[in-house]
């Protein structure tokens, strides 16, 4: 009697645990997924991506009037080469498709320029990103 009472208590927490351990493994995963879909990282960075958002800031998006063809800036905007980044915190990759896809409130910076999608807004950061970053030429 006392061995399968323990038995069965044995088996109810071996559930309990492996319930448990199920539930956390679904909530990690689903962050996860929401992690990637909020936060841009540059191991997502692709060489075609850069060369795509190239094409976008030299043309759709319309960077290249405020910023400068080389991203040197102008007196209307800042520079995107190294600087001490007011808007897009560091110049980090995340920050800088904040930037593009919620432009900067009360100034000329607007959201999506050019009119531009949120797939082109991330190449157009991937390339902003990887030319700061000293990584390609503009
Ligand atoms: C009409 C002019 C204009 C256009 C077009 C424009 N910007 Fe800007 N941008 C600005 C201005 C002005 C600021 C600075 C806002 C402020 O006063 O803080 C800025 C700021 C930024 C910053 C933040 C800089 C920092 O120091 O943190 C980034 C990144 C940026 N722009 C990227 C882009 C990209 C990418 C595009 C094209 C898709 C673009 N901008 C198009 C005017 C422009």
């Amino acid at each position: 009697m006392q061995q399968s009472d323990t038995q069965r208590a044995a088996r109810a927490m071996r559930w309990a645990l492996l319930s448990a351990a199920m539930l956390m493994l679904t909530g990690a995963t689903a962050f996860a997924l929401r992690q990637q879909a909020a936060t841009p990282d540059p191991s997502e960075i692709t060489p075609a991506m850069v060369d795509l958002g190239r094409a976008i800031f030299h043309g759709q998006g319309t960077c290249f009037a405020c910023h400068g063809g080389k991203l040197e800036g102008s007196q209307i905007a800042p520079t995107l080469m190294p600087h001490k980044w007011r808007d897009a915190k560091n110049g980090d990759f995340a920050e800088i498709f904040r930037v593009a896809t919620h432009g900067v409130p009360s100034t000329l910076m607007v959201a999506y320029p050019g009119g531009i999608s949120p797939a082109q807004a991330k190449a157009v950061a991937s390339y902003v990103w990887s030319v700061s970053t000293g990584k390609v030429k503009p």
